[in-house]
């Protein structure tokens, strides 16, 4: 292709079907939500590698970001009674999320008020808030009950008649479930900034599924390097080349709102990066990992295709379980990938993908991480009681966790690179990373976005604009 016939940047997009095409198939009324289309276009310039090496880039994550965004901190289900407790940890920030009422769920840092020790280290149940130094101690709702040998801190109960014992709190808001807070109690609420996710999963209720599974492990990489492992299905056709057979890869779609992203992966249809032929049957095998000496698990009727049977499938698995909705919802709501990003590192997949992806630096280290999946489930009755979080050792994959099925052997193709990246990038002669326009847009999303909080933060404090690189 000559110069002067190349598309304008961001407007070129894959050979092959497009999902938008794909939906035109759908034997289903397709909802509004899908049919959004909001492509951005970035710019193509590199990205230098400090973001992922560099102490001061982290520094300034923690100061502009992780200090002042909406962050995912548990689900509801994990504090169901009065006086259930669990602990947030960011960066050097360390919360604990407790339901103070049968309606209510506050978060307090986590460090006494006398000589600072945290409150809590691990998750439970309190009718108080007892320090285990010296049993300063406080009501559930924060407020300030008693120090030991009173006598001596009369300087302090003068100083409580004003609530200045107050445990200090961040922002807490509940949304389909979802714990999130904020340390920022400036911050604006979570509804109004994440209005657009709030918007599209009206359509998908995510309140009434249970934590079915909750894996973690510590990555040997910049958590930005273990989150963009998952933000693009460019990566799938070379690191997971089964997927070739039954994901349109290079066919998603890429779209940017304000405080989200997401990426649309399209299923039971074949990637046009393919090199050899395939034919339905062959589809269903690779969808549904089937070896060459085993039955394939649905028949294809004559005419028909491997994504229709593969989605009646999936009608038929969940009709007992969701009721009428399976049968009212879209061929893509049953098969397709909906993966969303909430800025920063919040990643609630749209459907019945059932996926939930957190990802955190490891502590206060910028070159490891903490990957976190759950798996959110419909269920009948009442409500099962959350899976207790499985940690991953050092010599451990993800297909130690039977619980996660069949992403216990894609995610630890992912793992073979997450640890090679930050090696590289820490050795690069080049010092930048390049990214595609279109494919890898939602990578660039971040970055785009880290770079308006770490700016409008750095000006605030110093009147002065740091320069954005993207
Ligand atoms: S540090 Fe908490 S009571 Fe002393
Ligand atoms: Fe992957």
């Amino acid at each position: 292709m000559s110069i002067a016939d190349r598309p304008a940047p961001g407007t070129a997009r894959s050979p092959g079907i497009s999902y938008q095409e794909l939906l035109d198939t759908d034997t289903h009324e397709v909802p509004e939500v899908l049919r959004l289309e909001s492509p951005r276009y970035f710019g193509s310039q590199d990205m230098p590698v400090e973001r992922y090496t560099s102490r001061e880039w982290h520094e300034k994550e923690v100061k502009y970001i992780w200090s002042r965004t909406w962050q995912f901190a548990c689900r509801e289900e994990h504090i169901p009674d009065v006086g259930d407790y669990t602990v947030y940890e960011i960066a050097r920030m360390s919360f604990f999320v407790i339901r103070t009422a049968p309606d209510t769920i506050k978060a307090f840092w986590n460090s006494c008020l006398h000589r600072g020790r945290q409150l809590k280290e691990v998750d439970g149940n309190c009718a108080e808030i007892r320090c285990p130094f010296h049993g300063f101690a406080w009501e559930l709702d924060g407020s300030f009950k008693h120090a030991p040998s009173d006598w001596d801190f009369s300087h302090v109960t003068e100083r409580a008649v004003d609530g200045e014992f107050q445990l200090p709190e961040a922002l807490v808001a509940t949304w389909n479930g979802f714990v999130m807070i904020n340390p920022d109690s400036d911050a604006e609420p979570f509804h109004e900034w994440a209005a657009d996710a709030v918007d599209h999963f009206q359509r998908w209720d995510l309140s009434d599924r249970y934590v079915e599974a909750h894996v973690a492990k510590v990555i040997e990489c910049n958590w930005k390097i273990s989150q963009e492992a998952f933000c693009e299905s460019f990566h799938a056709d070379t690191t997971h080349p089964q997927t070739a057979a039954y994901l349109g890869n290079p066919n998603s779609q890429i779209d940017v709102f304000d405080s989200c992203s997401r990426v649309i992966t399209p299923a039971g249809t074949v990637s046009p990066m393919i090199w050899y032929e395939v034919d339905e049957e062959q589809i269903m095998r690779a969808m549904m990992d089937t070896r060459v000496d085993e039955d394939i698990p649905f028949d294809i009727p004559e005419g028909d295709t491997a994504r229709q049977v593969a989605v009646r499938a999936a009608r038929e698995r969940w009709r007992p379980v969701v009721g009428e909705l399976a049968d009212h919802w879209s061929d893509s709501e049953m098969i397709d990938n909906f993966d969303y990003t909430i800025f920063p590192n919040f990643h609630p997949w749209g459907s019945y993908n059932r996926i939930v992806y957190r990802f955190r630096p490891n502590g206060d280290d910028h070159r490891t991480s903490l990957m976190e999946v759950f798996l959110l489930s419909p269920f009948t009755g009442e409500r099962p009681p959350p899976a207790p979080l499985h940690l991953l050792g050092p010599d451990e994959s993800f297909t130690d966790a039977p619980e996660i099925g069949m992403l216990g052997k894609v995610f630890n193709q992912d793992l073979g690179n997450m640890s090679k990246v930050q090696k590289g990038l820490e050795g690069s002669k080049k010092g930048a990373v390049t990214l595609s326009d279109y494919m890898e847009s939602k990578v660039r999303w971040l970055h785009y976005m880290l770079d308006e909080w770490i700016g409008s933060g750095e000006q605030a404090e110093t009147g002065e604009g740091t320069a954005v690189t993207l």
